[in-house]
């Protein structure tokens, strides 16, 4: 077993930062990557087994029969990074297929990833394995060192980029072109636009565990910030927004209220809304641009339901 773990401590600090600065603007909104504390990554996992939300499962599923393709095309691969790799099963579909030398895994929950990232290698003893527990977003040089010997294949699953508006998300697709090296790829799963009521009932789902994952980005900074958000008067508010391509997750004031956050107040008015996701929608040729702006070129694609894994050079 071939295995390294590094923590970079300085995502900690930034939740503070992050979330004033983030209160402190209009319209009020707060970064979805702090959606995943120990809570919000199991809410997460329970809302990829909700019947209205489709998107893991047909990943996963397109994954699963378009491999064989998905492996010709990329040939051989030496090393792979994923940023956000969560739990890092989705990757392990990739080692199978392709089995490169090292994998590099980096999320900003560093507790999980560094134990499933250990069974990883546990599991695939030829496979060199690095966790970074970092926030890839702000820190992505430090993880330089780890990188040194490109190509690599970039994996970024879970139509994650979805969470960027777009010149934002081009930002990030050019920063994973550096990362790549030269001769790199990335390897990218988006959702695609769709029916909107298909779309609403997604991030509406009936047992309400979307709305629990929401809800629980207050409960988190109440706890790591001795902030005092009253949870009853805040209701979760997600909807499409057509015009834009986006579904934008919202949670809405009941009330006017005054909160309190790190020592600092703040004033919401009845029916003001934190936001605190969007989910970007697109069309295959629509990200083809977006990703041409950042420096990939298109090299192939596969579609399945409503999502598509393309693959860039
Ligand atoms: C993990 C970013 C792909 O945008 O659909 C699920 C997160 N938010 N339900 C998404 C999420 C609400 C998810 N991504």
């Amino acid at each position: 077993m071939r295995f390294s773990f590094q923590d970079f401590p300085a995502a900690q600090d930034r939740l503070r930062a992050d979330v004033l600065a983030g209160l402190a603007t209009r319209p009020k909104s707060i970064p979805p990557k702090y959606f995943y504390d120990a809570a919000g990554c199991h809410l997460f996992e329970t809302i990829c087994t909700q019947p209205e939300y489709a998107l893991c499962r047909t990943e996963q599923a397109l994954m699963a029969s378009h491999l064989p393709e998905i492996a010709t095309a990329l040939g051989k691969v030496e090393s792979i990074v994923e940023p956000g790799a969560g739990d890092c099963t989705k990757v392990r579909r990739l080692l199978d297929a392709l089995r490169p030398n090292r994998l590099v895994v980096m999320d900003i929950a560093g507790a999980p990833l560094a134990a499933s990232a250990q069974a990883v290698a546990h599991d695939y003893p030829d496979i060199d394995v690095s966790a970074l527990a970092m926030d890839f977003l702000g820190e992505l040089d430090a993880a330089d060192p780890w990188l040194a010997a490109g190509p690599h294949l970039v994996y970024y699953p879970g139509s994650s980029i979805g969470n960027f508006p777009p010149a934002a998300a081009t930002a990030l697709l050019a920063r994973f072109r550096r990362l790549a090296g030269a001769d790199g790829r990335l390897l990218i799963g988006f959702d695609l636009k769709k029916d909107p009521q298909r779309l609403h009932a997604a991030y509406n789902d009936a047992a309400g565990v979307t709305a629990a994952f929401n809800l629980n980005l207050l409960a988190r900074i109440n706890r790591e910030l001795a902030a005092d958000f009253d949870l009853a008067r805040f209701r979760h508010y997600a909807f499409y927004n057509p015009l834009e391509g986006r579904v934008e997750m919202h949670l809405a004031s009941l009330t006017e209220q005054t909160v309190n956050v790190a020592g600092q107040r703040f004033r919401f008015d009845c029916g003001e809304t934190l936001l605190t996701e969007y989910s970007y929608k697109f069309v295959p040729r629509e990200f083809d641009a977006l990703a041409q702006a950042a420096g990939w070129q298109p090299k192939a694609g596969w579609q399945h339901d409503g999502f598509a894994v393309r693959l860039y050079e």
